[in-house]
Order: structure tokens, then sequence, then C-alpha cells
């Protein structure tokens, strides 16, 4: 058996090369799309989870580390991305360096990361219709939109959203760049007029005690927060389309993180000053808090803001799930026949459907808190071993050209090792079990079906036999 088996970066290069993509996104651009998909559920709701249940007001630190993580895997990443600039994401970059059963895991836990982080922003996205229904008076029934473990019996408002934006999906809506602007810009003007609002109502006294979970409970935090940078890499992926990718991207990666993990920590200071971090794990923190003051419009005003801010962050996790999918059988590695492209609107529609089921099912049965924990542990995953797969590369393929180099590499790719590592081990032991049994079963998976018709696989007996009937005759 070769589970080491790699694709060449030469053939991927080619390919990339002859995908005829546009040049056209500048620094500022990056910086817009990093935001675009970055700011959503996290903010949102996440910071209230994470101050009341692990870190109290202290969650403005978790923010921080986990923005420093990001940061360290963010800047391998580009690398990676720019030695391969093929869709995929980490999936493609490990097949590349660490060989196909490590890239196998990679992309069966980006799968995971996908639909979790989808179910958990589909929740956030029904946390704040439900919250603006209820406050313009419009009763709504508790068991139907929450989640047995919060009381209820299924979040119908997160599937509805999620079966319609997959609508949209199937009809071919792609995000144009005026489009990102346009929200990105309305989620951006969400969170100022909180902080206009809500700044002036802090209460010092709440940030006392700062630390009520002690230092493990800020590590924790860090690891739940970890899910309001999910996306960030989607900046990473963008190398073939940027008018100076040695530069730019960089600029774009660490320029939209330190934007987000500025606004993060002021949001999550005010929030945890405004509202006694104790009344924070609700479903919609941020619009609560502005009511717990007493702005019913600004409340409004500001959940219509999230609503519009989570709506693009999901429709883009929709869209990148069904990217990987299609990688993943392009390569054979899951069967071509549930990636077949829609005879009328040209896209994957099989596995947009699927993807969509499994995101329903989960955001309308689980509860977010879990779920979110869920993709931290597959995202982090991937950037763990796409810092290793950087330094694998440098060795092993020191001469290939790479439109972005890591600066201090063997210092960042291990740091970001750590850092991956670090926020990993604090979360929960319930959240690793079922972690590791999603890796076993794509093991089974993997040995199952992908093993034997993988492509790279088929291409390799090929050129065995004819060797073998060569030496023969
Ligand atoms: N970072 C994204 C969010 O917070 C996934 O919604």
């Amino acid at each position: 058996m070769n589970l080491f088996r790699t694709k060449s970066i030469e053939q991927m290069r080619a390919a990339a090369e002859n995908s005829g993509m546009a040049k056209t996104l500048g620094a500022f651009d990056l910086i817009l799309l990093g935001i675009g998909c970055v700011i959503g559920t996290g903010i949102f709701v996440l910071t209230g989870v994470a101050a009341a249940k692990y870190a109290g007001p202290a969650v403005t630190i978790s923010f921080i580390l986990s923005g420093l993580a990001c940061a360290l895997a963010g800047l391998a990443y580009a690398e990676f991305s720019s030695i391969v600039p093929a869709s995929g994401s980490a999936y493609t970059y490990t097949y590349a360096s660490l060989g196909e059963f490590i890239a196998f895991i990679v992309g069966w836990n980006l799968i995971l990361e996908y639909t979790v982080t989808a179910s958990a922003v589909a929740s956030g996205w029904s946390g704040y219709v439900t919250g603006l229904l209820q406050s313009a008076g419009i009763e709504v029934s508790h068991a139907l939109t929450h989640v047995p473990a919060d009381g209820g019996i299924i979040n119908v408002p997160a599937i509805l959203i999620t079966l319609l934006l997959t609508f949209f999906l199937i009809r071919g809506t792609q995000e144009s760049t005026k489009l990102n602007r346009i929200l990105v810009f309305i989620k951006l003007a969400a969170v100022f007029i909180f902080l206009l609002l809500a700044g002036p109502h802090v209460n010092t006294a709440n940030w006392e005690p700062f630390m009520p979970f002690g230092a493990s409970g800020i590590a924790a935090g860090a690891a739940i927060v970890f899910f309001a940078y999910i996306g960030f890499d989607a900046v990473a992926t963008s190398a073939e389309e940027c008018k100076n990718p040695s530069r730019d991207l960089p600029i774009g990666i660490i320029g939209s993180l330190v934007v987000c993990t500025a606004l993060y920590v002021i949001v999550a200071g005010v929030l945890t000053g405004v509202v006694p971090y104790t009344e924070l794990n609700n479903p919609e923190p941020v619009a609560f808090a502005l009511r717990y003051i007493g702005y019913n419009l600004g409340s409004a005003v500001v959940g219509v803001g999230a609503i519009a801010g989570i709506t693009t962050v999901l429709l883009v996790l929709l869209y990148g799930q069904a990217r990987i999918f299609f990688a993943m059988s392009r390569d054979g590695m899951v069967p071509a026949r549930v990636c077949k492209i829609h005879k009328r609107y040209h896209t994957p529609y099989i596995v947009t459907v699927l993807g969509a089921i499994f995101v329903s099912l989960i955001a309308g049965f689980a509860p977010i808190g879990l779920i979110a924990e869920m993709a931290n542990i597959g995202t982090l995953s991937a950037f763990l071993v796409a810092a290793i797969g950087v330094m694998v590369l440098r060795i092993t393929k020191p001469d290939v050209p790479r439109a972005f180099r890591c600066p201090l590499v063997w210092l960042i790719a291990p740091l970001a090792v750590l850092a991956c590592g670090y926020l990993m081990a604090h979360l929960p032991l319930d959240t690793w079990i079922r972690f590791l049994v999603w890796c076993a079963f794509g093991c089974l998976v993997y040995f199952g079906y992908s093993y034997q018709h993988s492509t790279v696989g088929i291409q390799q007996r090929k050129i065995r036999k004819l060797k073998k009937l060569r030496t023969d005759a």
C-alpha cells in the first residue's frame, strides 16, 4: 500500500495557469474579503456563550490569543496556497506535500469544518431573526425555534435559511465583489452602531471579577471564539487572483485579522461591561445588550445588520463545502456521481443538496456551542497539518516557485503548529471523542473506497503495468 503517494505540484500549477483567472485583487480587496468571510455568528453570538460559560470578561484576552494563532497559521497557509493555487484549499496542499492519506483526512475534516460551521452560523441567524420578531411584538413558538438541549423541539428558522440559500446556490448565485462590499459595510455598520450606543453605558463593575474561571477559562474561551476567525483562510486561497501576491497576501491576511481582532476585543469588552457576563449565554447577546439598556430600536437595527452579515457567511460556507467535496471527487476520493453538475444551472447540485440536508439536521437539533466546538477542532486540525506541510515542502521542494514566502518560516510554522495544538487541547473531551469518531469513519471510507478509486493511484498502477509489460518484453 502506498498511503503517501502525492499529486504532482507541476501538474496542478499547469492546471491552475490554464484556469485563466483574472488577477484583479489588491490588498484592500483582500482585507474586505477577509472581513466579509469572517464576521458573523462568532462575534454576534459566541462572544456571549464564551463569556458566560468559559472566560468571563477576560473573553477579550481569549480573542487576542485566538487572533494570534490565526495570524501564525494564516502566514503558513498563504505560502502553501501560493505554491499550489488550486481549489480545495488545505486538502489540495496536503496532497502535494504529505501524501494522499493525510490529505484525505484533512479534506474529511474540512468537510466537517464547513458543515458544522454552516450549522452554527444558521443557528446564529435563527437566534437573531427570532429575537427581532419578538421585539417587533410577533409571537414565536419556543418549541419551533430552539433545539431540544435549549428546551425546544426543532430550530425551524435555521433549517429554512439553509434551504433557501441552497436554492440560490443551485441556481448559480455567486457573490460579486460589489455585493460583498455592501454586506461588509452593513455588518460593520451594525458593529459600530452597537459600540456607539452601548459604549457610554459600560459599567466597569461588570468587569469584576475579570477572570472568574482563571487562566484555563481564558484558554477554553480562546478555543471557542476561534470560531469567530474561521473563514480568514479564504484570503489565502486567492493567490492566483492577486495582482501582487507576495505583497498583498500578507497584508490581506494580517490586515483582516488585525481589523477583526480589534473589533472583537472592543465588542467583547463593551458587551461584558454593559451586561453581567452571567447573563450573556443567550442566542442574540449583542441585540440583547442594547435592549438591556433600553435601546429597542437600536437593538432592532443592529439585529438586522447582524442577520445580513451572518447570511453572507452562511452562503460562503455552503458554497465552500461543495467546493471541497468537488475537489475530492475529482481525485476519486468520493464517488464522482455525487458531484454531478446540473444541466441547466451548471452547479454541483447533488452535493449541495446533500450538504444542506446535513447542515439542516445539525442546525435543527444540536446546540450552537457544541457545534462550534466541532467546527473549531476540524479547522484547527487542518491548519496544523497545513503548517507542517509548508515545512515539508521547504525541504522536499525547495525550488518550486512560491508567489508568497512565509517570513521566518522555521519560527512561524512551528509556532503555528503549537498554537493550533494548544487551542485544540483546550476543547472539551466530548468534542475530541466526536472528532476521533469522525476521523475513524473517514479511515473506513478511505480504505473501503478512496484508496482503490484514487485517480493518482489508478495512474500509478497503469504506469507500473506498462513498465512490467516492457520488462517482460
Ligand atoms: N467566522 C464565522 C462566523 O463567526 C464563521 O460566523
